[in-house]
């Protein structure tokens, strides 16, 4: 048995763990985005093709999905580093092959000197510079702690196998494609240049890399290797966790070696709606996603979304409604449940849709208040993947840096970059305003409290099986790029690639208006929408869905890169 990948993608060839079992081919659509992978075994799907590689290789040599998805989110930590790390945190769901399900929480937390004013000077002047680009704007990280939790309770292989192949990735190096060397550039001469181990790292001596050459990253080999071999203790307690306390020190930053020592991901239960006879399965608290998302499709659920056309006027205004209350609550009553009081069961309850529906009008655009609540700064950046294996196992990982390379900070010695999720948490108490900041209590910063999210890992199944392993990159547009990934296969039929492709829209309450990609609608939909009173934007990418669907009559996984983005990939392996 073999497995084929396309000449142009063999760039870089990690060692196999083992003789592979696969028959797929994976190529890549005009240089730029990768195809559909199909398979009757396993799948994986990243945004970034060699990562999803590594957690092929991992199912060919029998471990199962949560193995799959630990070794794919170590190589993005060498591969992705826009938002593929070990120095940020993210959400894991989990669903089994018995339908029975779970979350691993390793979102960042806030040290213990944390508080809710810590982004403010003497007098009491808020600095955007502090709270989002600076030491203090990193978290606690989560990553190696999630990873290594979730392998315990759910792994199958053995743990140095999922990460030596990150190691030889950072130390043996792999060949630029031109999309990350353009980015690795330009980041290198611009936010990281007042970093010296930043510099260190990015460039070649100083030299901005191009495409086609190989990037080693030596250090963070070596912190690869410590994870390898002590597990979490190589990252939170030793010579990692020093060389992190040591940088805080330096940059004024707040983290210490007992933050890290005591740093915990957790298990949670999903959050759970159903859509339409689907079983929709969600992260909960700290992230805003799965309850946004739930409350979106509840609303839904009464119009016959098919019968108005995708992407119809009368379509995007439904969503668009739907979007705006989901948001109004998110920005009302979500964050760190082990902080704050989230009522979730009534939030995701098909009553209180009922009620949110009340005065949802067919035929004329909602007023968002700018009075109630603004939304805070958040980026772009993050990255998602998916994996199924041969049982039906399914793995849906969100995970992220905040930022795109996160606070521009490499540890020295360390060679990862550390986030800046602090910027998740409100900006200070009572400092709401109209130029976007925030400030109510529940998502205000606190010693060890996690800050709110928007990343939705999900998993849609029906009557008992797997259908789809999904989720986004985006910000906030992470609730809407995964909500439209469920309508679009729900009501409209479309295969998990055809769902991926389709153009995306958002709506997020406040700014209130509709951003539409580029070309996703024609020029007299926008003006029926805007004569039912939206103000539509149009142009742009949303998010980066890399998603696998599943034929719940054959068992064919599809794997589904986004084309959005350049370096994406699926790969499958054959049944075992
Ligand atoms: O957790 C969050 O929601 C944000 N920090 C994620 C940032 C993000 O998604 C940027 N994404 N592409």
């Amino acid at each position: 048995m073999r497995r084929l990948v396309s000449h142009s993608m063999c760039l870089f060839t990690v060692p196999l763990l083992t003789l592979l079992t696969a028959s797929v081919v994976t190529a890549p659509i005009s240089g730029q985005a990768q195809e559909t992978a199909t398979s009757n075994g396993g799948m994986v799907s990243s945004q970034q093709w060699i990562a999803s590689e590594v957690g092929a290789d991992v199912l060919a040599a029998g471990g199962n999905a949560v193995d799959a998805a630990i070794a794919t989110g170590f190589a993005l930590a060498v591969t992705h580093p826009t938002a593929g790390n070990i120095g940020g945190g993210g959400f894991m769901v989990i669903r089994f092959p018995n339908g029975q399900s779970t979350t691993i929480d390793f979102r960042e937390k806030a040290p213990l000197a944390a508080h809710p004013e810590m982004w403010l000077d003497e007098d009491g002047e808020y600095s955007f510079e502090v709270h989002h680009r600076s030491h203090r704007a990193v978290g606690v990280p989560g990553t190696v702690a999630g990873f290594d939790k979730a392998h315990r309770l759910y792994g199958a292989a053995e743990w140095r196998e999922l990460v030596d192949p990150s190691v030889d990735l950072a130390k043996d190096g792999f060949e630029l494609s031109e999309a990350l060397a353009g980015s690795i550039a330009r980041f290198s001469s611009g936010r990281a240049s007042r970093y010296e181990a930043t510099v260190a790292a990015f460039t070649n001596d100083g030299a901005p890399y191009s495409a086609g050459d190989t990037w080693r990253q030596p250090d963070l080999g070596r912190t690869l290797e410590r994870i390898r071999d002590d597990r979490s203790d190589g990252f939170y307690r030793g010579v990692t966790a020093r060389l992190i306390a040591a940088e805080m020190r330096r940059g004024g930053g707040l983290i210490t070696e007992e933050d890290l020592d005591r740093y915990e991901a957790r298990e949670r239960t999903p959050v759970k709606g159903t859509y339409r006879g689907y079983d929709v399965i969600s992260m909960p608290p700290p992230s805003s996603g799965g309850v946004a998302i739930v409350t979106a499709l509840n609303i839904l659920e009464e119009y016959d979304l098919s019968a108005m056309g995708h992407n119809s006027a009368e379509y995007v205004h439904h969503l668009a409604e739907a979007m705006r209350r989901a948001f109004r609550d998110r920005a009302t009553y979500l964050a760190d449940a082990d902080f704050a009081d989230v009522p979730i069961h009534r939030l995701t309850s098909k009553e209180y849709a009922g009620w949110l529906r009340r005065d949802l009008d067919s035929e004329r655009a909602s007023i968002s208040h700018p009075s109630d609540v603004e939304q805070p700064y958040e980026s772009p950046e993050t990255t998602h993947y998916s994996v199924v294996d041969g049982d039906g196992m399914a793995v849906s990982v969100t995970y992220t840096l905040e930022s795109g390379y996160g606070s521009g900070i490499v540890v020295p010695g360390g060679g990862f970059l550390l986030n800046n999720e602090m910027g998740d948490f409100n900006a200070g108490p009572g400092l709401t305003n109209t130029s976007g900041l925030i400030g109510t209590e529940p998502n205000l910063a606190r010693p060890q409290q996690r800050m709110l999210s928007s990343m939705s890992p999900s998993i849609l199944a029906k009557d008992g099986d797997l259908i789809a392993v999904i989720g986004s990159p985006g910000g906030r547009t992470i609730i809407n790029t995964t909500l439209q990934l469920i309508l679009n296969m729900v009501d409209f039929d479309m295969d998990i690639q055809e769902a991926v492709d389709a153009s995306r829209m958002h709506h997020q309450w406040l700014p209130d208006r509709i951003r539409l990609e580029a070309g996703a609608v024609t020029p007299d939909v926008v003006e029926a929408l805007e004569e039912l009173g939206h103000t539509v934007q149009m142009g742009g990418r949303q998010g980066s869905a890399n998603a696998v669907g599943v034929n719940p009559r054959t068992g064919e996984r599809m794997g589904a890169p986004d084309p959005r983005s350049a370096d994406a990939g699926a790969v499958g392996v054959g049944a075992r």
